[in-house]
């Protein structure tokens, strides 16, 4: 049977380099140690390898070695800047989005409890305006002379829609509040510039750009410096700021993904804009809306609702496409995507919401099967 993946939103196969350079990092023969091993040679090279992949991946999003922490994904990162962030003060106000990814909504939900020591903090949740954006306006007139932190995404995990940070970042300029970007989907679908952008802090993973699941990164602005307090205790790595012996096999499989991106990265723009544009050309007759935005959108996300089909029915006949329908994180739950609804998309339409996702691997063959397929499906479920 085919099978065609359309779902590299979700994750991406982990790049041949990338696994080779894995492996070398495991075995006795490889570089295996520990690289808070101090006291000999072996621990000296792992270190040595983190230190190296510290300067790659930094380079990635135009930051300095120095202002990359590890951690276990974008989760742990969007956990750590806003707890991190937070714990600084007594109370407060975050402003922060309704489409966010749940590692930001539950971890705002939690900032605003009352069993927190001191009692919690008002959390602002913006909602996207009828282009399905969060603007710079929308952020300077929830501002209050309180507001700690401003949490926002890159790129919104199921539209593909891109905020415009630095609109943002530009509205902050002469307050105190810290910007933090979760930038999981961005990395490696678009070009990254931390200063640029003016974020205080920004999370990253491996596994949306052709490196292993289970490693990511934190950027903690170093000039003026942003204090992070440490959510993992024990060991002090990371300069306090998160414990844990580093997995080096991970950290330098992120480093090479990262290399692999910036080398190519161009290149892998216009591939998948050409697939993601080949994928809406073939099917945007066949009673369809398009919820990605038009322009504003990440290259390789094509989300939309076909009308006239039942959502769930629609996925389950689409068996040799692996799409999601919504993010693949909340797929346990059969509620309609809460992003869409956000949007104002209709419930009917907002369960039959999919999102296709293109990647380095996917093919034009790939998409004109994926074509085929809908229409055959669209024809026998109408
Ligand atoms: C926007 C966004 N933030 C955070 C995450 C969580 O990242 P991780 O899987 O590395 O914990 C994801 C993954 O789906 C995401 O798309």
């Amino acid at each position: 049977m085919n099978l065609v993946y359309l779902d590299y939103a979700a994750t991406t196969p982990v790049a041949e380099e990338v696994a080779d350079i894995m492996a070398q990092h495991l075995t006795l023969e490889g570089n295996f140690a520990n690289p808070a091993s101090r006291s000999h040679r072996f621990g000296w090279q792992a270190e040595e390898a983190v230190e190296s992949a510290r300067i790659t991946v930094a380079k990635l999003i135009g930051a300095s070695n120095r202002e990359i922490v590890w951690t276990s994904g974008a989760t742990e990162s969007n956990n750590l800047a806003i707890k991190g962030i937070l714990e600084g003060f007594e109370s407060g106000h975050i402003i922060t989005s309704s489409i966010e990814h749940k590692a930001i909504l539950d971890t705002c939900a939690y900032m605003e409890t009352s069993s927190l020591k001191h009692g919690g903090f008002d959390v602002t949740y913006l909602e996207p305006n009828e282009e399905g954006l969060i603007i710079a306006d929308q952020v300077s007139q929830a501002l209050r002379p309180d507001t700690r932190l401003v949490s926002l995404m890159l790129v919104n995990n199921e539209l593909g829609n891109v905020t415009d940070i630095k609109s943002i970042s530009k509205v902050l300029s002469n307050h105190e509040a810290l910007l933090h970007c979760d930038a999981a989907q961005g990395t490696g679908k678009l070009a990254i510039d931390v200063t640029d952008m003016g974020v205080d802090l920004m999370s990253i993973c491996a596994h949306k750009m052709y490196g292993p699941k289970g490693i990511g990164a934190l950027y903690v602005r170093k000039a003026p410096e942003v204090k992070v307090h440490q959510q993992i205790h024990g060991g002090g790595h990371e300069r306090g700021m998160r414990s844990g012996t580093l997995a080096t096999h991970q950290i330098v499989g992120f480093a090479k993904a990262a290399d692999l991106v910036m080398e190519n990265l161009d290149v892998e723009i216009a591939h998948n804009r050409q697939l993601r544009d080949r994928l809406w050309l073939g099917i945007e007759e066949l009673g369809v809306q398009r919820n990605s935005h038009e322009t504003q959108c990440s290259p390789n996300h094509l989300n939309v609702s076909f009308t006239g089909v039942d959502g769930e029915i629609l996925l389950a006949s689409l068996a040799q496409l692996a799409v999601s329908s919504g993010s693949a994180c909340n797929s346990a739950s059969v509620a309609p995507s809460y992003v869409l609804k956000a949007l104002g998309v209709p419930d009917e339409l907002a369960h039959a919401g999919i999102r296709f996702s293109v990647g380095r691997y996917t093919t034009e063959d790939d998409i004109d099967f994926a074509i085929s397929e809908i229409k055959r499906v669209l024809l026998a479920l109408r």
